[in-house]
């Protein structure tokens, strides 16, 4: 037995001298392998008489069991130190700074539309989209701009195919539509109490492309229909709004009495700024620069939308996303919002955890 108490020892000092899986395998071939010592040991019990070979082969099975165990063990343990040290290996950092090479960037008609949305969102307004592909009735008709109206020349449509019962679609020349679109589905719960209080920035089209228009472009639509608002209320939002937009705190605005069949009255604002050495600053500067159209939604509109025009009342404005966006980043042509052009996304463009919003500061 102290021949098989040694084999034992050596054994046990082997597996915890394997410091790898290769290194432990060889053990087990060594000990429990076909050729392997204990195995050869078992195959000697043969030749003993059946008492002897009992007793020989109980220890034999219990060093058997135990040298097998350990290795498990060890195997098991090997495993667990390599996946810390593959852990320890690839530890990552989240806290430190991005690398931020390569990586993408927001588009500043995003970031502004992220940036509107937040701050009329805080005004309690909340965001409505409508189709592209528009009927005549929501881009025209329902806003009181009917087939022989001179506004319908301003708006340079692009018409689709007629169908064939003779009507035609068009892409929507601006957002307004959405606001006959909310009207109409939103207008039993005015009754309810519930006022329309929205906006809906998206694509627009006109059949129209130099430096300064582009056949596609973005608007932002704002609509407010109740009881009892009234162009105080309209001042004061967009007051508010363009003020925490461009993040100039006594921006001045100026309403200037225009029209839009739309709306009655209506208006459009200026917003002060100077215009110095072919540069323009926005601010309390003594010069204006006109910045969107607005006005008291006309009763004709309500009506159209099944709402009570001597009951309720509200207000609507719409302006360019890219006119405001140029303006405050400092983007020069307009052209170069759609010509995909990866320096000018670099340039221009918003990483994504550096972007200015209502909580970070709006302004960079
Ligand atoms: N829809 C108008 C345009 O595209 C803008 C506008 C919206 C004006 C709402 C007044 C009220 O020019």
């Amino acid at each position: 037995m102290d021949a098989l108490e040694a084999l034992r020892s050596r054994l046990l000092a082997e597996i915890a001298a394997a410091d790898t899986p290769v290194a432990l395998d060889q053990v087990r071939v060594q000990a429990l392998g076909r050729k392997g010592e204990i195995t050869g040991l078992m195959k000697d019990l043969g030749g003993l008489d059946a008492e002897a070979r009992k007793t020989a082969g109980q220890a034999l099975n219990r060093l058997k069991d135990e040298i097998a165990a350990a290795i498990d063990a060890a195997q098991s343990h090997l495993g667990e130190a390599a996946l810390e040290r593959r852990l320890a290996s690839e530890r990552i950092d989240v806290t430190l700074p991005v690398a931020y090479d390569g990586a993408g960037r927001i588009h500043p008609i995003s970031q502004t539309i992220d940036e509107l949305t937040a701050i009329f969102g805080a005004m309690g307004f909340h965001v409505e989209e409508g189709p592209h592909i528009e009927g005549d009735f929501y881009n025209f008709e329902a806003l009181n701009i009917p087939a022989d109206h001179p506004a319908r020349q301003e708006h340079d449509t692009f018409y689709l195919a007629d169908k064939p019962d003779g009507t035609r679609k068009v892409l929507r020349t601006h957002t307004s539509p959405v606001q006959i679109r909310t009207m109409l589905r939103d207008k039993d719960k005015l009754a309810q109490g519930q006022p329309i209080r929205i906006i809906c920035p998206g694509r627009t089209f006109r059949f129209d492309h130099d430096a300064t228009h582009s056949p596609m472009f973005h608007q932002v639509e704002g609509l407010v229909i109740d009881e009892k608002t009234h162009m105080g209320h309209l001042k004061g939002c967009l007051t508010e709004f363009l003020r925490a937009f461009f993040d100039i705190d006594d921006l001045p605005l100026r309403f200037r009495p225009s029209y839009f069949p739309f709306v009655k009255p209506g208006a459009e604002v200026d917003i002060g700024c100077l215009r110095s050495g072919g540069e323009l600053k926005l601010g309390n500067y003594g010069e204006w620069l006109e910045i969107l159209g607005c006005g008291m939604v006309h009763p004709k509109v309500l009506a159209n939308c099944g709402i009570d025009p001597t009951r309720y009342q509200g207000f609507a404005f719409g302006m360019g996303i890219e006119r405001i966006a140029m303006l405050k980043y400092g983007i020069p042509d307009l052209r170069t919002f759609y010509e995909s052009d990866l320096r000018w996304l670099r340039h221009y463009g918003f990483l994504p955890l550096e972007r200015p919003s209502l909580t970070g500061g709006l302004s960079r």
